[in-house]
C-alpha cells in the first residue's frame, strides 16, 4: 500500500496552479446523462472519484474518452438505469446519477451510498423531494428502486434542511420534468452554481428567483456542449493554509478570489498578509498567529471540507481557538492522530478546543478521510523530522497530483511503497 513521506520542517515558495473543482465536476458528469449529444467537459481534475464517476457511467451505457483534464461524452446508445453498489459504495456522489436517470428514462436502480466516516450521511432529503415531483420509491437489498409511473411533474419544493446533493439532484431532475419546479431553502454552493451553468448550457431553462430559490421550467430534451469546470476552492484553501501554517510566501493560482472571501478575511484576521488580483492571491504567512473562533456552515459560511486543516494552522496561534463542526457530526477523525503529533486538542461534543503554540513533532500516521489526510500533510510539513503517512488512498480521492504540486513549491515529500 502506498504511503507518504514528509520530512519537515522547511518553508514553502512559488506557485500553485489550482486544478479544477472535484465538487463540481461530480454532479456535472452525472448530469450530462440528460444529453444523447457530445458533450466534452475541460479542466476536469485526473482523481479518482472523477474515474469513479467515468465509470459509473460507462457502466450506464455513457462511451468516454479522456484527453488530458478534458473528457468527451456520447450518451447515444446509453440505455442502463441500474447503478451497483461496488462504484457507488466508495463515492457518495454515485446518488447523483438517480436523479438524471429518473427524468431521462421514468425508472432507476441505484444503491445507496456506503456508510461514511465522517458521519451516517443520508438520502433523505433526496428522495423526499423527489417523491414531490412523482417519484415512487422502495427501498430493499441496500438499492433504491425508484420509478416515475406518470413521468416527473414540477412542483414545489422546500429543503428541510440545506443540502447540497440533494439540490444537484433535484436541479438535474427538474430540469426535463414537465412543467415548472420551484426549489426554496437551496444550497448556494459556487459548484451549484457551476451545474447551473452547464445545464443552462445544454438547453435547460434555470434561473435564480432569490438568494436560495431557483425556478426551473422543464424541457424536453437538452443538445451537447463543451463546457469549462471551475476552480476547486477546497484545493486553494488548502494550499492558503498550507502556507499559513508554514509561514511560507506562496502565489495561488487559476482560481477566482470573490468565490473564497469567508476563507481569505479568516486568514487575514490570524494575521497572514494576502494580496489578490484578477485571478490569483498572494500569501505571505505570518510567525505571529492571532487565535479565533470558527464555525462550519453551509456556503458563504466557513467550509466543512477545510475544517481539518484549518485546525492545524490554529494550533501555532498564540492562544486557545475553537472550531464548531456544523455540518457532520463526525469529522474530527484527525484530532486524535494530530495530538499524536504533539497538537493539544480536546473534544466537546461538535465542538473542539485547540491549544495554540504547538511544536509539532514527527510522526508515522494514519488518514482517515480526504480532508483529514491533507492536514496531516501540512502538519508533517510543520514538524521537524521524516513524517509517515499510511492509506494515502483518500487523498488521491479528491487532490490532482498532491505531491507534485508540493514538490514543486519546495516541499519534502514523496510517495513509498
Ligand atoms: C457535499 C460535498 C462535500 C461537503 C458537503 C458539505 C460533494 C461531492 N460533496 O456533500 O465535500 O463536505 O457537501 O458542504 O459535493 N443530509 C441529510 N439527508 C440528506 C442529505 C444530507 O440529513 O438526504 C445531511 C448530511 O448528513 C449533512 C448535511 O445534511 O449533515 C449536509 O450534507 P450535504 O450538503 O448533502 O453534503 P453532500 O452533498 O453529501
Amino acid at each position: 500500500m502506498q504511503k507518504l513521506e514528509v520530512v519537515g520542517a522547511y518553508k514553502l515558495k512559488g506557485q500553485v496552479k489550482i486544478s479544477g473543482s472535484k465538487n463540481a465536476s461530480l454532479p456535472i458528469l452525472a448530469a450530462t446523462l440528460l444529453s444523447n449529444k457530445r458533450i466534452i467537459l475541460r479542466n476536469l481534475p485526473r482523481v479518482r472519484d472523477i474515474e469513479t464517476m467515468v465509470y459509473l457511467l460507462e457502466s450506464l451505457g455513457s462511451k468516454t474518452k479522456f484527453h488530458g483534464n478534458s473528457l468527451t461524452i456520447n450518451n447515444s446508445n446509453q440505455f442502463k438505469k441500474f447503478a451497483s453498489y461496488n462504484l457507488v459504495k466508495t463515492m457518495r456522489a454515485g446518488i447523483l446519477v438517480l436523479g438524471p436517470l429518473l427524468a431521462k428514462f421514468g425508472s432507476a436502480k441505484v444503491s445507496l451510498p456506503g456508510g461514511c466516516a465522517i458521519g451516517t450521511r443520508p438520502v433523505d432529503i433526496h428522495l423526499k423531494a423527489l417523491s414531490k415531483l412523482g417519484v415512487k420509491y422502495k427501498i430493499s437489498q441496500g438499492y433504491i428502486h425508484a420509478t416515475a409511473p406518470k413521468g416527473l411533474k414540477g412542483n414545489k419544493i422546500f429543503f428541510s434542511k440545506i443540502s447540497v446533493g440533494a439540490t444537484e439532484n433535484l436541479i438535474i431532475a427538474a430540469s426535463l420534468a414537465k412543467g415548472t419546479t420551484i426549489l426554496s431553502n437551496c444550497a448556494i454552493e459556487p459548484e451549484i452554481k457551476d451545474l447551473v451553468n452547464f445545464l443552462n448550457k445544454i438547453g435547460c431553462k434555470i434561473n435564480w428567483l432569490s438568494r436560495r430559490k431557483i425556478k426551473i421550467i422543464g424541457v424536453e430534451q437538452v443538445q451537447g456542449a463543451k463546457y469549462s469546470i471551475m476552480f476547486d476552492r477546497i484545493e486553494a484553501g488548502t494550499y492558503l493554509i498550507a502556507a499559513a501554517a508554514t509561514e511560507s510566501n506562496l502565489k495561488i493560482q487559476s482560481i477566482n478570489p470573490t468565490i473564497i472571501k469567508t476563507e481569505i478575511n479568516i486568514l487575514k484576521r490570524i494575521g497572514a498578509k494576502i494580496k489578490i488580483s484578477k485571478n490569483e492571491v498572494k500569501i505571505i504567512g505570518s510567525k505571529k498567529i492571532k487565535n479565533t473562533k470558527i464555525k462550519t456552515a453551509p456556503y458563504p459560511g466557513f467550509p466543512t471540507d477545510l475544517q481539518a486543516q484549518m485546525m492545524v494552522l490554529l494550533c501555532k496561534a498564540n492562544k486557545k481557538s475553537e472550531i464548531k463542526e456544523e455540518i457532520f457530526e463526525n469529522r474530527f477523525m484527525h484530532v486524535s492522530e494530530l495530538n499524536r503529533m504533539g497538537a493539544k486538542i480536546s473534544i466537546n461534543g461538535n465542538k473542539a478546543v485547540i491549544n495554540g503554540k504547538v511544536d509539532f513533532k514527527a510522526a508515522e500516521l494514519m488518514a482517515t478521510d480526504l480532508r483529514a489526510s491533507v492536514s496531516l500533510i501540512l502538519a508533517a510539513l510543520n514538524a521537524k523530522g521524516k513524517s509517515i503517512i499510511n492509506r494515502i488512498y483518500h487523498l488521491d480521492r479528491g487532490y490532482e497530483k498532491i505531491e507534485k504540486k508540493f514538490q514543486k513549491i519546495g516541499a519534502k515529500i514523496k510517495r513509498i511503497n
